[in-house]
């Protein structure tokens, strides 16, 4: 059975029974403690802890969630079911049924008959878990269900109490698992062997509240939830690998297709008689390369923290395995390409992503391709040494620096460096290696140690986050009463702060924007009586929580305080203006360029703004035009600005382009400008009416690194001021050159035309002139040895190139002597030099690289040319005469 249709079947099963099938939720979603959804039920999590009404009609929902869990990306291809990305499918009753109706449900799909729309398993092959005393679940499974009681089995904490691992919702909770038989492990249950009877469905009695705590098993339960819930988690991977009666999660009908491709690739076969070493690397290479795949689709781009980090490691563990197998090239689009085939069928929003989710990950592996070019480099050389130095008998060691200084600087994995090190028939050092990487994890966790007592560590905001989220009123108004409800200084919470303190402030409600989606947050003060703070930033925290960092600035204020929240009303005009120019440009963008230059990111604040989007290609100065243009024709078409709040999926339908990290059932707010002109999902603030925008000058366009390019404009005031400078600067040059400023461009044609014409009649005046001192010159020339010998000092100023003038005049003239002509000045800093010798001094054996040569050593200068002509140059001019000298001795002896 194909996993897509395991799905189908799961959703159906539970759509029959009442439940709202809610679609997958992105993988980021927005909790300061989360990383990437890595659960079915964190999309609901308001729900089970009664912040919000369950919008589903019978308060039952089935989803098939995305889910991403990296903490044992170490784990993958080593045992046979750990997967970075998996989808959970789950069951999920708000205060509706419970222990009960979860196991019935459970039973039902996993033992129906597949004509019946069941997954048709074995129940002899099923086993149980419950928590230590839930005598409760075990009589429904004993009693309800017939499981016998040998194949019950009890766990603790650790294994049958399900919390998010941080305070949220928590239960005791029943697993289930599959038997596979005598050949993956010893017999007794899943409390004897995890591997051979496998985890396939965990459901969670959520009815308790999980205080802090350190990890699954110490944790204090705060109090009950208001109501009893449940959670159930299947995973579609595990049961995939059952019903296709596979070995592993990495050979599902999903993932075996990028193994097939990773075989004709690297010509390395995976399988039972392949090395071990090698199966994991093809299993690394399949995971990774759906995770990183769906990690792109979701927004996630490569970098070097956070998200962005998690996607780089994946990315280049593929491109290092393939290495290792054996790839000399690029291998990721063929991956890329084979798992968009395979997910596309459960995930058609794949389809209209395939080029971006390409271009990203193409990017990354060349980054990467080159990073190993250079690291080998290093590590060749490193060989070299050792081969020079080392003798032949003792083995030959790569030290523990090295083999660090690759990892560290070059992003060369130990087990590549081993690779190499073992091929070049070299040991690694590797206790030095891993004193070197201890040395560094030291270091790395005194740094977060540090950055946790400053305002890295978001937990404190938690609080707030939870229980008091910030009211934004600044779409309506400008000025509103707020309460404090909330002051930190240094990062720790205070009851109080007083003049000179930098703060930050938490209020009930506020009208100051907070940074978000490319808007700079709004300046403004804060005040009550004698009391002033004025506001440089403020940030949100998560979706919900507004926090402003401020200094007082006279009198002081306390934890509960009233005071006025007042935004300043000229930034907010100017970040507005610019806010809507952005959509505006967006939008003309998309229009010159195609729906494939898409937004990558952007920045505005009263008066400029910057728009980064991804495309492969330079804009033309025509398409710049073209952009401007219609931005503003759009400013001057005043469109109505609306802003509708709907549901995304609704939003969607509209056609507005969808964010990442929206959520099934989230109200979202759309921007319209114009109907379909200008539809973006967008938090920010606007203006009521384009034409307020002003004007936008388009000021160009650049590279800001690999596929991605950058339009920057002015807006509004700014954007006057920009193009009455660029007036004033045209006007200024016409009145300098006395013509109308449409005569501008002509006028300096015919200029620059006039100046070459002129500089073409200065060269041919001072040939002429040279040629004539050329005479003047030949009269000095004595006669030496046979030779008719000239040396000169030539006036101060003249340059190698006069010298070469003069010498080809003069040389001209003596053609029937046997004649040498030397040329020597002073010319700023250097002394350029020149010798030339008539064809009868050649046949006497003259060369002029010679005479340059030994004229050179007195100048301090060196030199070279053919027989006929040769030029140099040094710097000590004092040594001109001894040159001359020495060069008129060297033809005497000749
Ligand atoms: N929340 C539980 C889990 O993640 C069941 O969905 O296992």
């Amino acid at each position: 059975m194909k996993t897509h249709e395991i799905r189908e079947r799961f959703t159906q099963h539970f759509v029959k029974a009442g439940h709202q099938a809610v679609p997958s939720a992105s993988l980021i979603l927005d909790d300061p403690n989360l990383l990437f959804v890595n659960a079915g039920m964190v999309p609901f999590k308001p729900y089970f802890l009664g912040q919000q009404n369950p919008p589903f009609p019978n308060g039952t929902a089935t989803s098939i969630q995305k889910c991403v869990r990296t903490l044992d990306i170490e784990e993958v291809g080593i045992t046979t079911r750990h997967n970075t990305f998996f989808q959970m499918a789950g069951n999920f009753s708000f205060g509706q049924y419970f222990k009960e109706g979860a196991i019935t449900h459970a039973w039902a799909l996993l033992t129906g008959s597949l004509e019946d729309g069941g997954f048709g398993l074995d129940p002899e092959r099923l086993w149980v878990t419950v928590y230590l005393d839930d005598d409760e679940a075990r009589d429904i499974w004993r009693d309800k269900i017939g499981v016998p009681e040998d194949r019950i089995q009890r766990l603790g904490m650790e294994d049958n109490y399900w919390s998010m691992g941080i305070p949220g919702p928590c239960g005791p909770c029943s697993e289930i698992y599959y038997d596979r038989g005598p050949e993956y492990g010893a017999e007794g249950g899943p409390i004897a062997d995890d591997n051979r009877y496998m985890e396939i469905w965990n459901l969670v009695f959520m009815q308790n509240e999980r205080g802090e705590g350190i990890g699954k098993g110490n944790f204090e339960i705060v109090g009950p939830l208001p109501k009893k819930n449940i959670d159930t988690g299947l995973g579609i991977e595990r049961v995939a690998c059952i019903l296709q009666d596979v070995d592993n999660v990495y050979e599902t009908d999903l993932l075996r297709p990028v193994i097939d491709e990773a075989e004709k690739l690297t010509g390395s076969t995976y399988g039972d008689g392949a090395p071990k070493e090698d199966n994991i690397r093809f299993r690394v290479i399949a995971d990774h390369s759906r995770t990183g795949m769906m990690l792109i689709l979701d927004g996630v781009t490569p970098s070097n923290e956070g998200r962005g980090y998690i996607l780089r490691r994946l990315l280049r563990r593929i491109v290092r395995s393939a290495r290792l197998l054996g790839a000399k090239g690029a291998t990721l689009e063929q991956f890329m390409n084979t798992i968009m085939d395979t997910m596309t069928p459960s995930y058609p929003e794949i389809a209209d992503n395939r080029e971006r989710i390409l271009r990203v990950a193409l990017t990354e592996e060349k980054a990467f391709l080159k990073t190993l070019e250079s690291g080998t480099k290093l590590f060749d050389e490193a060989v070299e040494e050792l081969k020079n130095t080392s003798r032949a008998k003792t083995p030959k060691v790569l030290s523990g620096d090295k083999a660090f200084e690759l990892h560290d600087t070059y992003g060369f994995p130990i087990d590549l460096t081993l690779e190499m090190a073992n091929e070049a028939g070299l040991e690694v050092d590797m206790d030095g290696f891993n004193e070197a990487m201890g040395e560094q994890r030291r270091r790395a966790k005194a740094d977060n140690q540090a950055k946790k007592h400053g305002h890295a560590d978001l937990s404190i905001y938690r609080e707030w986050v939870d229980n008091n989220p910030t009211v934004f009123t600044g779409y309506e108004e400008l000025t509103s009463d707020a309460k404090v409800i909330g002051l930190l200084r240094g990062g720790e919470k205070v009851t109080e702060v007083s003049e000179g303190d930098e703060v930050e402030v938490i209020l009930d409600q506020t009208p100051l924007y907070a940074e978000a989606g490319g808007q700079m947050a709004d300046r403004g003060r804060l005040f009550a009586g004698e009391t002033l703070l004025e506001v440089g930033d403020v940030q949100k925290i998560g979706k919900k929580l507004w926090v402003h960092k401020a200094t007082v600035t006279a009198g002081g204020l306390d934890l509960g305080q009233s005071v006025t929240a007042e935004v300043n009303e000229e930034w907010r005009h100017g970040a507005v203006q610019a806010h809507s120019a952005t959509h505006l440009i967006h939008a003309a963008l998309r229009q010159v360029l195609g729906p494939t230059a898409v937004q990558a990111g952007s920045m505005n604040r009263p008066g400029y703004l910057r728009f980064d989007f991804n495309y492969t290609e330079q804009l033309t100065p025509e398409q710049l035009q073209e952009i401007a243009t219609i931005t503003n024709q759009a400013v001057d078409a005043n469109f109505q600005v609306n802003t509708i709040k709907t549901s995304l999926e609704e939003a969607k339908a509209m056609g507005a382009m969808a964010l990442f990290g929206e959520n099934y059932g989230s109200k979202v707010r759309v921007v319209e400008m114009g109907g379909p002109f200008s539809l973006e999902l967008c938090g920010g603030t606007h203006v009521g009416a384009t034409a307020q925008i002003g004007p936008v000058s388009v000021l160009g366009e650049s590279s800001v690194g690999s596929g991605a390019r950058r339009i920057e404009a002015y807006s509004g005031l700014d954007a006057f001021r920009y193009y009455s400078k660029e007036t004033a600067l045209i006007e200024g040059v016409s009145r300098e050159l006395k013509v109308q400023t449409e005569d501008l461009p002509e006028r300096v044609a015919q200029l620059a035309e006039k100046l070459k014409a002129a500089e073409k009649e200065i060269e041919h005046l001072r040939s002429a002139q040279l040629a004539v001192k050329a005479s003047e010159f030949l009269a000095g020339a004595g006669d030496i040895n046979g030779f008719r010998v000239l040396t000169t000092r030539l006036p101060k100023g003249t340059s190698g190139k006069d010298l070469r003038t003069v010498a080809t005049e003069i040389r001209n003239r003596v053609r029937d002597e046997a004649a040498i002509i030397f040329l020597a000045a002073e010319d700023g800093p250097k002394v350029p030099f020149i010798a030339a010798a008539s064809d009868a001094a050649i046949a006497r054996g003259v060369k002029s690289g010679d005479l340059v040569k030994r004229f050179g050593e007195f100048v301090g200068g060196k030199g070279g040319g053919k027989p006929d002509m040769a030029q140099g140059s040094g710097s000590n001019a004092a040594g001109i005469e001894e040159g001359f000298a020495a060069l008129k001795s060297y033809v005497e002896s000749l």
